[in-house]
């Protein structure tokens, strides 16, 4: 039997096999009513009882206080680092931005578009990317509106694997490509946000977690649709949600939940993280990241071999071995392994054998 296609793209990324089976199975016709769910209206008792579902098990599987609300909207990250600064950055006040790499670059950049927006510090060596900074070098100003990170960097390969006291000033983080990778203290943020499309569910719906206090403070004088209260207040039914892209989500979190939840997820991430770092490490000279030890991403790690030319022939031998999505982001090149909580164990294990095999015949 021919091995099954591991999917290590960046984002949208693998969904669990049983979710897609599940959802193959009751497309046509969903629990007999004879049209699909794509079809329903969003007013709909089908449709309340999915929506309703999936917000109460992201609730249960982060472990989200009652202070937070949980909003599914669309516009992606790329969305939110517009709304952030539209709801929370008034003219008078300034906001701060921790750049770890290209995603918080653009978060600051659209932030400067709509008011005061600096950086707090970047984990850089000369103009690479390398680090998270470390957190006491951070030149955070004390009357901020509010504190922005990018909890994983999905280009560069990095994360944090703990976050800065901002005291009284909001932490607002960017969790895209990490979030639910394992449990999180929800109460510390005063905003999350993630596209689903890489450890959630597919492209589509915008998770988003936030402090209800502050979500009620935000600016009025922008149109009612940019402002997060708006759907708040309406349990993200304000307008039509993306349906289907939250049907697949609840399966999604289904299947975490099944799996042992948040706990379980770490545990897994923890294990295919420390086998592809480990071939890493035991070529050195031959197999290279640019990115220092404690900061490496668990969900996106990246590597390069010795030339441009021998990252070719690796991704075709991955490709050959039915191994895909492993070229780097066109902007740093060489090889990225996205280890989102959908790529299972053996997915990663055949490619550490040929990470081995590779270095042994071409080092
Ligand atoms: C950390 C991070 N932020 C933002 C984005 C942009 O997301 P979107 O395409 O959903 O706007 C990505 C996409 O890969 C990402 O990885």
């Amino acid at each position: 039997m021919t091995d099954p296609v591991v999917n290590f793209s960046a984002g949208p990324a693998a969904l669990p096999r049983a979710v897609l089976e599940r959802v193959r199975s009751e497309l046509p016709d969903y629990r007999g009513r004879g049209v699909s769910i794509l079809e329903q209206s969003h007013r709909g008792a089908d449709y309340d009882a999915i929506h309703n579902g999936a917000l109460e098990r992201i609730r249960k599987l982060l472990v989200v206080p009652d202070s937070h609300d949980i909003l599914f909207l669309q516009g992606g990250a790329s969305g939110m680092f517009a709304l952030v600064p539209l709801n929370f950055l008034p003219a008078e006040e300034s906001a701060d931005y921790v750049l770890t790499g290209r995603w918080s670059d653009r978060a600051l950049s659209e932030a400067s578009t709509v008011g005061r927006a600096r950086s707090a510090g970047a984990g850089k060596d000369g103009d690479r990317y390398v680090r998270i900074p470390r957190f006491d070098a951070l030149e955070l100003d004390p009357n901020a509106a509010y504190v922005h990170i990018t909890s994983n960097n999905t280009v560069v390969g990095s994360q944090f694997h703990a976050f800065p006291n901002t005291g009284d000033i909001p932490l607002v983080a960017d969790m895209s490509s990490d979030i639910l990778s394992g449990p999180l203290d929800v109460a510390r943020f005063g905003l999350i946000y993630a596209g689903a499309q890489k450890n959630l569910g597919p492209a589509g719906v915008t998770v988003v977690i936030a402090d209800r206090t502050w979500l009620a403070n935000g600016r009025t004088d922008i149109p009612q649709i940019l402002q997060f209260r708006t759907h708040a207040k309406a349990n993200s039914l304000f307008n039509t949600p993306p349906t289907f892209a939250i049907y697949l989500l609840g399966y999604v979190m289904e299947w975490i939940e099944a799996e042992g939840g948040a706990e379980a997820m770490a545990a897994r991430t923890r294990e295919k993280q420390q086998l592809v770092y480990a071939a890493i490490d035991e070529h050195p000279g031959f197999y290279e990241t640019d990115i220092e030890p404690d900061s490496r991403s668990w969900m996106n790690v990246t590597f390069r071999g010795p030339n441009e030319e021998l990252d070719q022939h690796f991704l075709s031998e991955a490709e050959s071995r039915r191994m895909i999505g492993l070229k780097g982001h066109r902007s740093v090149g060489g090889i990225r392994a996205s280890l989102y909580n959908a790529v299972e164990i053996d997915g990663v294990v055949r490619l550490v054998e040929l990470m081995r095999d590779f270095a042994r015949r071409n080092g």
